[in-house]
């Protein structure tokens, strides 16, 4: 028993929901600790196939608490139309809550992200729209609207007015049509109606769970490289998806974590802009990207493909403090006949670095140095142990936590949740990540 955080490693999309989805089937409490409905959480299980963007993936196993923690924001809307899908496919939500801390997503939020993405000219973000930069915005602003401010009116109403001001004159200034407060103020009080009894303090739930030495999982939205602070900024999202938010994302002391999972794709996509090393613009891209069904799941964009980047992977490692990988999608890589691991990046300079990553306007100038392996040419997806796997795939997986330093605890060969198995190879060449 234990808490587990939960991590993208590379620029999301990595597998994390059907991670949690299997290692909820022994969790008992789920938190998603940052992050909104920017997420796509692809899940596929006995209640077919869902792409979670605010429910926390341990939602299928009915004896788990699932929570959304108070680092999210959260839009009510588009969460009442997420639990209904849910129901529909006969999913217990029973065990669904949300912290009172966690800020609101409003609707002038995706109005300003839409506005915002539009000025920004040529330069953009490629945001997924859904209002997250400006919900954080206003959190950090302190201009925010919370959960909890739903089970009181009087408040909320003085938040509002308040938090319009400001709004308001920003959307004009951006070319938009204000907003109007009562319209907001009414949508609130629908919300309040369909989600009071949801609404909780994470904290005595989260105390008792952590002293009884419960299973908990924390799950993250996102990977490492469009972190806030770590990640390619500005082409980041604007929160941390890094394992050091997760305990203040969901409520919990840092050292009540005891294992950092780090989720990562056998290769490398990115949705949204910014340097991305490691993209092939060529048929191995494509090829990637159609037999691994590179879309997003929450806004349909082509994913941008690449050979697995082992310079990310070594930051994403020590950055998380990761003391195990989940390695997905291997089975994309089944028919290649070479497969080539980027173990460096060069310089304009020249000079060739493997254990740092550098800032956004040099990654966008860095040359992928690579190295081919072969591939395994047979498929994987029946496979269900370590010793199933083929010696070529087997010596691929080596060298991915290699380059890491960390071992693996998981392989996924396939979308089901049965396409997956725990590791039980020892790797000798794991290193401790704080020791690189
Ligand atoms: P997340 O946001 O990190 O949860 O990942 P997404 O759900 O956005 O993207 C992962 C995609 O890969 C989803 O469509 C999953 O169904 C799919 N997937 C996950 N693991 C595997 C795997 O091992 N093999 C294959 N072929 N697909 C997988
Ligand atoms: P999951 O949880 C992939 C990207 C966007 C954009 C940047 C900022 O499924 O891994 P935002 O809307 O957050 O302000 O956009 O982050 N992005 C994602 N990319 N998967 C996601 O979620 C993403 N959420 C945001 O494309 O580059
Ligand atoms: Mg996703």
């Amino acid at each position: 028993m234990s808490v587990t955080a939960v991590v993208g490693a590379q620029w999301g999309d990595e597998g994390k929901g059907r991670i949690i989805d299997y290692l909820a089937q022994q969790a008992d409490v789920v938190i998603r600790f940052q992050g909104g409905d920017n997420a796509g959480h692809t899940v596929i299980n006995q209640y077919g196939k869902h792409a979670l963007h605010l429910i926390p993936s341990g939602i299928f196993n009915p004896n788990t608490q699932n929570i959304i923690g108070s680092g999210c924001v959260v839009n009510p809307g588009a969460l009442l139309d997420e639990m209904a899908q849910l129901e529909a496919a006969g999913v217990d939500l029973s065990n669904l809550w949300i912290s009172a801390r966690a800020q609101m997503v409003m609707p002038y939020h995706r109005l300003l992200d839409e506005l915002e993405e539009a000025a920004r000219g040529e330069d953009t973000i490629g945001t997924t729209k859904r209002g997250i930069g400006p919900a954080y915005a206003d959190k950090a602003a302190r201009a925010g609207l919370r959960i909890g401010d739903l089970l009181q009116p009087e408040w909320l109403e003085s938040r509002l007015d308040n938090a319009l001001r400001t709004v308001n004159r920003k959307i004009e200034i951006l070319g938009g049509e204000p907003v109007d407060g009562q319209e907001l103020y009414e949508l609130c009080m629908a919300y309040r109606q369909k989600l009071a009894t949801r609404i909780v303090d994470t904290v005595p739930l989260l105390r008792r769970a952590v002293q009884e030495r419960r299973s908990i999982l924390l799950e993250g939205q996102l990977g490492v490289m469009r972190d806030l602070d770590w990640g390619i900024y500005p082409y980041v999202t604007s929160s941390n998806p890094t394992a050091a938010y997760a305990s203040s994302g969901a409520g919990l002391p840092a050292r009540a974590i005891d294992r950092v999972i780090g989720v990562v794709k056998a290769y490398s996509t990115a949705v949204g802009d910014g340097p991305f090393p490691v993209e092939l613009h060529d048929a191995d891209g494509e090829r990637l990207r159609e037999l691994g069904g590179e879309y997003g799941a929450t806004t349909g964009r082509p994913r941008r493909c690449g050979w697995f980047d082992g310079v990310a992977i070594g930051y994403a490692a020590w950055l998380n403090g990761m003391t195990g990988l989940a390695i997905t999608k291997l089975d994309v890589l089944d028919t290649f006949e070479t497969i080539k691991i980027c173990v460096g990046y060069r310089l304009p300079s020249g000079e060739v670095i493997t254990d740092s990553m550098p800032d956004t306007p040099v990654l966008f100038q860095v040359t992928p140095v690579y190295e081919e392996w072969p591939g395994w040419q047979t498929s994987t997806q029946a496979c269900r142990r370590w010793a199933d796997l083929p010696p070529a795939a087997q010596a691929y997986i080596r060298r991915l936590s290699e380059l890491a330093g960390v071992k693996v605890d998981y392989v996924s060969v396939g979308p089901e949740r049965d396409q997956m198995f725990e590791v039980d190879a020892v790797f000798t060449t794991a290193a401790a990540p704080a020791s690189r």
